[in-house]
């Protein structure tokens, strides 16, 4: 089998890079180690930034999303007891965000590459990755006990931070840098109306928490917990009753409590691998970089990641130029950082760790007071929140 370039995962990354590549008429196929609905089942963040929405819309995958997403002007951020509205609209004279359940993202790619009949393979077993340091890479897989091997001009490793492809790379062929955070989030989604309009970020002494949204009538909460928390050590009732004290006597009287369709808890982390290109093998999204959440910034780092592939590898193909794929990995890293920056800011302002001292704690309110008085503070909030140019 052969192919111009072979795609590692179907998660994000994967799929509109696939969808970007055959817009560009550049023939790939996508290599999935598990199937559609365990894929599907992961539930992720759902804030998109309007490049990411661009993105979507050049491939023809946004009919749904402009149905059912949900344009967000701002956010509320809480603390002191008190919520101050940061009108981002406003800040960025009229970018917004779009919620959208990553899920939801994830399914309308899928559908649109079942729709246009292009090559996924899913439950591709022992993926390996050869050749790539010389112009012929090739990759490798099992299907149904069959090995098969695929000749291609290019690999994509969008297969997320536990994939195979950056583990591929020669261990002094590339550097590593990370932060693992001193806590988790517990994440729990319920059929129930959301407590406000707009996302909610919440300090608090007891620690951070998160109001956020599906739909008008599915909502997503979350609380940070210790590291040695466990999901069943939390019922329902636990979250909810701790969800309350961190939040404002107003949240809590409209807060909608109901059954868990989902409870997690998920470990934060900053981690960027550099380079991002290795011969002619590129890392895009999570196989190259994480983000805390707190941000909303993983999904949309893998849409600029792979808007920086496709466009270089149109370039090559079309223009027979490796100007793109040669600038690629100091193109999107430089993006990756800003958003690694803004994801750790916010995260370090929210949070309760260890050592957040009575002066730490002060500090962190002085921050907060000054973001939320100041319009130079607020407008720089505001423009990495719904996404730095690409
Ligand atoms: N072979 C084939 N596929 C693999 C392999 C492998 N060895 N290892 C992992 N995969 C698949 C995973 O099953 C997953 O479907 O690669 C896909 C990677 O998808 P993500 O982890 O979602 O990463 P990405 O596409 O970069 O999207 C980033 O997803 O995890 C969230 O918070 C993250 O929002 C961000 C977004
Ligand atoms: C979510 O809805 O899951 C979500 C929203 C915003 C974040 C993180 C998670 O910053």
């Amino acid at each position: 089998m052969a192919t111009q370039v072979a795609i590692i995962g179907a998660g994000p990354a994967g799929l509109l890079l696939g969808q970007l590549l055959h817009a560009y008429g550049i023939d790939n196929i996508i290599l999935e180690r598990k199937d559609r609905d365990y894929v599907l089942a992961r539930i992720r963040a759902g804030v998109l930034e309007q490049g990411t929405v661009g993105l979507l819309e050049e491939v023809g995958v946004a009919e749904r999303l402009h149905r059912e997403g949900l344009i967000h002007d701002g956010i509320e951020l809480a603390f002191g007891g008190e919520r101050h509205r940061i009108d981002m609209k406003k800040a960025t004279r009229g970018k917004t965000v779009t919620i959208y359940g990553q899920t939801e993202v994830t399914r309308d790619l899928m559908d649109a590459r079942d729709k246009a009949q292009l090559k996924i393979v899913y439950d591709a077993e022992d993926v390996s990755l050869h050749d790539f340091g010389s112009d012929r890479p090739r990759v490798r897989y099992a299907k149904d006990g069959v090995s098969h091997e695929i000749a291609c001009d290019f690999i994509a490793g969008c297969d997320g931070f536990h994939g195979v492809s950056r583990q591929s790379v020669k261990a002094d062929a590339i550097k590593v840098f990370e932060r693992v955070y001193p806590f988790g989030w517990l994440g729990i989604l319920s059929e129930t109306p959301p407590v406000s309009p707009e996302l909610i970020y919440a300090n608090h002494e007891r620690g951070f928490a998160l109001c956020s949204m599906r739909s008008h009538t599915r909502s997503r909460y979350y609380v940070q917990c210790s590291l040695d928390d466990h999901v069943d050590q939390w019922s329902d009732d636990k979250f909810w009753d701790e969800l309350k004290r961190r939040l404002d006597p107003e949240a809590v009287d409209h807060l909608v409590t109901g059954p868990s369709i989902e409870k997690s808890i998920a470990p934060l982390r900053s981690f960027v691998a550099e380079p991002m290109r290795f011969g002619r093998l590129f890392l895009a999204g999570d196989a190259a970089h994480i983000v805390p959440p707190t941000g909303a910034k993983g999904l949309n780092l893998a849409a600029s990641d792979v808007h920086y592939l496709a466009t270089a590898l149109r370039e090559f193909y079309g223009e027979k130029s490796s100007a793109g794929i040669d600038d690629y990995s100091r193109r999107a890293l430089t993006r990756v950082w800003k958003a690694e920056r803004f994801s750790w800011w916010m995260t370090s302002i929210l949070h309760r760790f260890p050592d957040t001292d009575a002066f730490s704690a002060r500090i962190q309110n002085a921050e907060l007071n000054y973001l939320v008085s100041s319009n130079a503070a607020t407008a720089a909030l505001s423009e990495n929140y719904v996404g730095l140019p690409y």
